[in-house]
């Protein structure tokens, strides 16, 4: 079959026709794919700045058809529409038991599933949607109503869980609390429109790039800054105070210090982009403690796929969810890496590859 493969990082990435699926085992299906989205995370494991095992076919938002199950799974039943999880929830683990599935301890990177030349190869986040077919753990694979568009369905795998997560999972922003979105990419315009979901006002959107800032206001920011202006924009729209909840979707130091610098006391910040382990943030000891404020994480949006998935589905068809307005272009796998330099460009929010 048809797919992406990245031999080594840093090198572009390549188009082949020269990859297999091995047959879904227990415990696992094998999925068509019909739309998959190009993540930022994508782009930094092909550089090396988030872990990866090569060769890699990346890609990891991604929707599809069910074609085949493997021994003794129940299903979800061949020709299911689903999206693709990149972390599947075991169910039963301390963590998904205790309601948070997105840090399951269950999820193991899977053997190779995927050969390149007869050579094995890696599913990108256990799932490589960069390919015409993927052989995922079953519970990877989440129904979704026949009648969602795929390209709709894709983007909802991880920018808009992850962003519009991080609002209303990790952050739990009440309305009319004021909110900081630094970095308006395709996980960016979803904290934003997370935001106008949970009724946040003031909602400055800070990017570094003009573009950026029209699809922002567009998807319900009520202010923009470049991040030079971000000092003045903080002291007009808090009176310096700060902001009650920032979020930070670039995944830089510099750009995490800034949102917990624009952090008032006893504020959250949120780190929503996903660094390298090789960056280190600093912070005084005398910070942490009398400000009171506090700093997390958020993993795809602290989400259930299980019911996260329909959550949002549901938001969209009521129209409080734009998802198709996320989709800038449509593509085939051979433009992927055309997409990834896009990426950086003011009129792209999410490239799609439709299969
Ligand atoms: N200040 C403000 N904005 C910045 C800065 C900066 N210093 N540097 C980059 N940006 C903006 C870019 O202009 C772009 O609009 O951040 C945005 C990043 O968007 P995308 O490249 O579309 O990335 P996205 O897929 O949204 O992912 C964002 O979340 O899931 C993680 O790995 C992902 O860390 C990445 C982050
Ligand atoms: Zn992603
Ligand atoms: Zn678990």
């Amino acid at each position: 079959m048809r797919g992406v493969i990245l031999r080594e990082t840093g090198k572009p990435v390549e188009v082949t026709d020269e990859l297999a699926v091995r047959p879904p085992g227990p415990g696992e299906v094998r999925v068509r794919l019909r739309a998959a989205g190009v993540c930022h995370s994508d782009l930094s494991m092909c550089e090396g700045r988030l872990p990866a095992r090569l060769p890699l076919v990346p890609g990891h938002e991604g929707a599809g058809v069910v074609v085949e199950l493997g021994p003794g799974v129940s299903g979800p039943p061949v020709g299911t529409h689903v999206i693709l999880s990149w972390i599947p929830p075991c169910g039963s683990c301390a963590l998904c038991l205790g309601g948070r599935p997105n840090l399951c301890v269950s999820v193991r990177p899977p053997s190779s599933t995927v050969t390149v030349a007869g050579e094995p190869a890696h599913a990108g986040l256990g799932v490589g949607c960069f390919a015409e077919e993927t052989v995922v753990d079953a519970r990877a694979a989440i129904p979704i109503p026949d009648d969602v568009p795929f390209d709709v369905a894709a983007v909802v795998g991880c920018a808009v869980l992850t962003g519009v997560g991080a609002v209303i999972n990790t952050a739990e922003v009440r309305p009319g609390s004021s909110v900081l979105v630094i970095g308006c990419g395709g996980v960016g315009i979803n904290v934003i429109q997370g935001a106008r979901l949970a009724a946040a006002a003031p909602v400055l959107a800070v990017d570094q790039v003009p573009e950026k800032l029209e699809a922002a206001r567009a998807f319900g920011a009520t202010h923009v800054a470049t991040p030079d202006e971000l000092g003045d924009a903080v002291r007009e729209l808090t009176g310096g105070l700060g902001f009650d909840y920032a979020f930070e979707v670039v995944g830089r130091p510099a750009t995490i210090r800034q949102a917990w610098q624009a952090t008032r006391r006893g504020g959250t910040t949120v780190v929503v982009g996903a660094g390298s382990r090789d960056d280190l943030v600093t912070f005084n000891a005398a910070e942490l403690f009398a400000t009171e404020r506090r700093l997390t994480g958020c993993l795809y949006g602290s989400g259930d796929v299980r019911t996260d998935f329909g959550r949002l589905l549901r938001l969209w068809r009521a129209g409080r969810l734009d998802l198709e307005g996320l989709i800038s272009r449509r593509i085939t796998l051979d433009e992927v890496g055309e997409a990834f330099t896009a990426m950086g460009s003011g009129d792209v929010i999410r490239s799609l590859v439709m299969f």
